[in-house]
């Protein structure tokens, strides 16, 4: 017997715990799931030339938390940040607008637990990401779906939505959307769309929670005017990520926000500071290659996303149904409706390839069990043709679809 068994926590364990974690078994052969980036789109030598210098100039600092520069965060990335959201998303903001936090993910807790009580309603994309889905589950918050179309969240469905809330006397806490690549879908709300949501935000006191993750990674280079820089009234929240544009496991993101909201936020950060010299080597490294570095990253990801596709389209034939995202590292995809992909998952995984089911990324289950989600950005070309071949393989043992495999008959 192992010395950790011998005592037993469980009776000291207080009531409304999650679920216990699953241990790491490691990552599948073929792996399609989680918000991983190319590892070859990973600026290593200049993160070293970063480092190097960084820590010959300032690493002395490391000696007092946060620096001495404060809660929010190392000073030259947040300057970065200003000049960066201007130039990119039309954000007018000082440093002190900006909270550095350790991922997004840190950042949609801070926001939660800083706006949502059990019980709580929220608006949010039909389909959206399974980590903001999962903490709303987990708090006891009501998320309900708005549908979206090939242009994001769909503004019919939201006035209407906010519209049936008011006459039942409820004020949803806020409305959470990723505009800019959208997850999991890849649609980009147009600025019409952001001007409607700002008019329905104000016109019923319903915040927006604008999480722009994604934004760096489009194709076009082009993306429209962040909300929180379109809107007049101050009610939006804008969080950002380093994970997508240079790394997820630095676990570098940010929050731009009022002071009224950043106050109460700064209070329930209390890990005194995000890690610090990730954020040196960030400032160190965005400052002057940040502007070179991503359409490199982008063009890279680019053709994986036409190597997934053509897999598909190879594999499945017609059976699977998708548009192309206009950036990000995702694709969902619609298979015919007998296919759970919850099943697939599954059985797909016992074969070595890992999908992300399209229920754990939607509020409204029949809707999306037929779909799934699939991460392009980080196996290679050759892992993408051959994991979606073995996909295809279970999916056809499993569900009969394809109905014919591409070794069989090629699609015309
Ligand atoms: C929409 C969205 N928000 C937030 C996150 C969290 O990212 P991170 O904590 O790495 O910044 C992710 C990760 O995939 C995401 O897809």
């Amino acid at each position: 017997m192992s010395i950790s068994a011998q005592f037993d926590f469980a009776p000291l364990l207080p009531a409304g715990l999650p679920a216990p974690a699953a241990r790491w078994t490691g990552l599948a052969k073929y792996s399609f799931v989680g918000g991983n980036n190319d590892p070859d789109g990973i600026p290593v030598d200049g993160l070293i030339e970063a480092v190097n210098a960084v820590l010959k100039r300032e690493g002395k600092a490391l000696a007092t938390y946060n620096l001495a520069h404060g809660p929010q965060g190392y000073r030259p990335l947040r300057e970065f940040l200003t000049q960066k959201l201007k130039r990119d998303a039309g954000i007018a903001c000082t440093p002190d607008e900006i909270l550095i936090v350790s991922g997004s993910l840190q950042a949609l807790d801070l926001v939660n637990h800083t706006l949502l009580a059990r019980g709580d309603t929220v608006l949010i994309e039909q389909e959206s990401y399974e980590g903001a889905l999962k903490r709303l589950t987990r708090l006891g918050v009501n998320a309900v779906g708005i549908p979206l179309d090939s242009d994001g969240m769909r503004m019919d469905a939201l006035a209407s939505a906010l519209a049936d809330h008011k006459r039942r006397g409820i004020t949803p806490k806020y409305i959470y959307t990723i505009p800019t690549v959208q997850n999991p879908t890849g649609s980009i709300l147009p600025e019409a769309r952001r001007s409607e949501m700002l008019k329905l935000s104000q016109q019923y006191g319903v915040p927006i929670f604008e999480d722009d993750c994604y934004a760096d990674l489009v194709w076009s280079g082009e993306r429209p005017p962040a909300i929180y820089a379109m809107s007049k009234h101050g009610g939006v929240i804008h969080i950002g990520s380093f994970s997508k544009s240079i790394a997820p496991a630095l676990r570098v993101g940010f929050i731009v926000a009022p002071w009224a909201m950043m106050s109460r936020m700064l209070a329930l950060k209390t890990d005194a500071g995000s890690g610090a010299l990730e954020q040196m080597v960030l400032a160190e490294f965005c400052a002057p290659h940040f502007t070179t570095h991503v359409p490199r990253l982008t063009r890279g990801l680019g053709a994986k996303l036409d190597t997934l596709m053509e897999a598909l389209s190879e594999q499945f034939g017609t059976a699977a149904e998708f548009e192309a995202p206009k950036g990000g590292i995702f694709l969902w995809v619609k298979l015919p409706d007998n296919v759970d992909t919850l099943k697939l998952y599954q059985a797909a995984l016992a074969a070595g390839v890992s999908i992300n089911p399209g229920p754990e990324w939607s509020t409204d289950r029949s809707y999306s069990t037929s779909r799934l989600r699939l991460c392009f950005a980080s196996p290679s070309h050759q892992e993408i043709r051959d994991g979606v071949a073995v996909l295809a393989e279970v999916c056809r043992r499993e569900f009969g679809v394809p109905a014919r495999s591409a070794n069989v008959e090629k699609r015309a």
